[in-house]
């Protein structure tokens, strides 16, 4: 049997019409003559009003029987509602059960983090993390337009590569047959062979770090957009991801007002989010570093207290440009006035969100980078290929990699990064 079903998200269009939704029981309240269903069906949230003097007996004891995620076919009229959150409600007519749950193990109350992350496969179904999941894909909607209307091809780097692009310290070991291989830490040596070839160029796919390390920021395996442009300088590098991310913050204020609404996040902060960003040398960083009581060299890395000092000083995201050579990725281009540092930036998220995005102009020089190779104890057979980017038509090229969930726990405010993808894989965390 076929049936005409509708979607929460729609109802606005269906006003004082009858429509049949496929969805789940959420939550219930019952004053013994009327019957208020919480359900959702993924698309959005209705309550639904089942009133027992209005209905037949056999649809009043189907409502009884619901409990929390019981599926369920709902018929019933759609009438505006000023009072009701989602500005509608469904004036039940009929229950058509699929499924009794009994024993859902996520309850109202409060749980633990380990107990919901074991849970995580039902987790997902609650306001806050759909909430969550629905900006997540709008942010991947805005990536997409942003570049898509500024002439970029989207270009899939492999997953499975046989070197590493930012270090040896947390490359994720497997077998490729007889050889060794990494799961991929970063598309860009591939994007920039792909910008050789197409201009400008974007990727978005997985990246894998086995990082040891347990922090709020740290995925083992996370999303990057990693655009890659011929003929970009740094400058313009620079010019790019201002715009990319305001342009992101700005589509998710203009379609997702419900779900910040869910997770209570300021969006006062975010409407000040507009291109351009600030800029700040890593010089200017340590200065300021030591002159807020931080114990910090010329030289070192920043950590996370770092760059949550960095960026209280800012409501916008900060850039730290031309960081120490010797501290950043072999690829990264020299400061011709200055070899010591790099043409490189990071951005620093507001509010203490870190870093969101690492890029720099590339080296394009071939003798430069033979001596890299070098340095850096690179095999020159695995990264011959490579190296024939620099021999064949070498250009200026630079590109960025933005972490999607960083991105995602910023512009929705959360704590921890596990909340935003919808199986993190975490330190000593593989299931579900
Ligand atoms: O700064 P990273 O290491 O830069 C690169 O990989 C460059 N090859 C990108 C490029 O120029 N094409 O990583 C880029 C971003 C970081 O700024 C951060 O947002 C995110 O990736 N990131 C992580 N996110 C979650 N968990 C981790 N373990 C992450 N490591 C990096
Ligand atoms: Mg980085």
């Amino acid at each position: 049997m076929s049936r005409n079903l509708s979607m929460i998200r729609d109802v606005n269009q269906h006003i004082n019409e009858t429509v049949t939704i496929g969805c789940w029981l959420h939550n219930k309240r019952s004053s013994g003559k009327i019957q208020f269903l919480q359900l959702r069906d993924g698309s959005g949230f209705i309550q639904g009003v089942v009133v027992k003097s209005e209905v037949p007996p056999e649809v009043w004891d189907a409502a009884a029987k619901l409990t929390q995620e019981s599926s369920l076919y709902v018929t019933g009229t759609v009438r505006e509602d000023s009072r009701s959150k989602s500005g509608f409600e469904l004036n039940v007519t009929g229950v058509e059960i699929i499924q009794i749950a009994n024993d859902y193990p996520i309850t109202p109350k409060e749980h633990g983090v380990d107990y919901l992350m074991d849970h995580r496969h039902l987790w997902i179904r609650s306001p806050r993390q759909r909430a969550i999941l629905v900006i997540r894909a709008q942010i991947i909607r805005a990536v997409q337009q942003f570049f898509d209307e500024r002439g970029f091809q989207l270009v899939d780097p492999p997953i499975l590569t046989p070197s590493s692009c930012e270090g040896t310290t947390n490359l994720f070991h497997t077998k490729y047959f007889d050889e060794d291989a990494y799961l991929t830490q970063s598309g860009q040596l591939y994007m920039e062979a792909a910008a050789m070839a197409l201009g400008k160029v974007y990727s978005f796919g997985p990246t894998f770090r086995a990082e040891k390390s347990k922090t709020r920021r740290h995925l083992i395996e996370f999303w990057m957009i990693e655009p890659e442009m011929a003929f970009v300088t740094h400058e313009e590098n620079l010019e790019v991801q201002e715009q990319f991310v305001s342009h992101i913050v700005a589509s998710v204020l203009q379609h997702c007002h419900k779900e910040l609404e869910v997770l209570e996040r300021d969006t006062a902060k975010l409407e000040k989010i507009t291109a351009p960003f600030p800029r700040i040398t890593y010089d200017e960083a340590v200065k300021f570093l030591k002159a807020n009581g931080h114990e910090f060299e010329w030289g070192e890395d920043f950590g996370a207290p770092h760059e949550t000092a960095l960026a209280a000083s800012y409501e916008k995201p900060v850039f730290i440009t031309h960081w120490p050579t010797d501290i950043k990725a072999f690829y990264m281009k020299p400061d011709p006035s200055r070899p010591e540092v790099v043409l490189c930036a990071d951005m620093i998220a507001p509010e203490g969100y870190g870093e969101i995005i690492g890029g720099s102009q590339r080296i394009d020089d071939p003798e430069l980078m033979e001596k890299r190779f070098a340095e850096h104890e690179l095999s020159r057979e695995a990264y011959q290929w490579y190296m024939d980017l620099r021999k064949y038509g070498s250009v200026p090229h630079s590109g960025f990699g933005l972490g999607l969930e960083r991105t995602v726990a910023w512009i929705c405010g959360l704590e921890h990064v596990r909340e935003t993808i919808p199986f993190p894989r975490l330190l000593y965390r593989l299931y579900p």
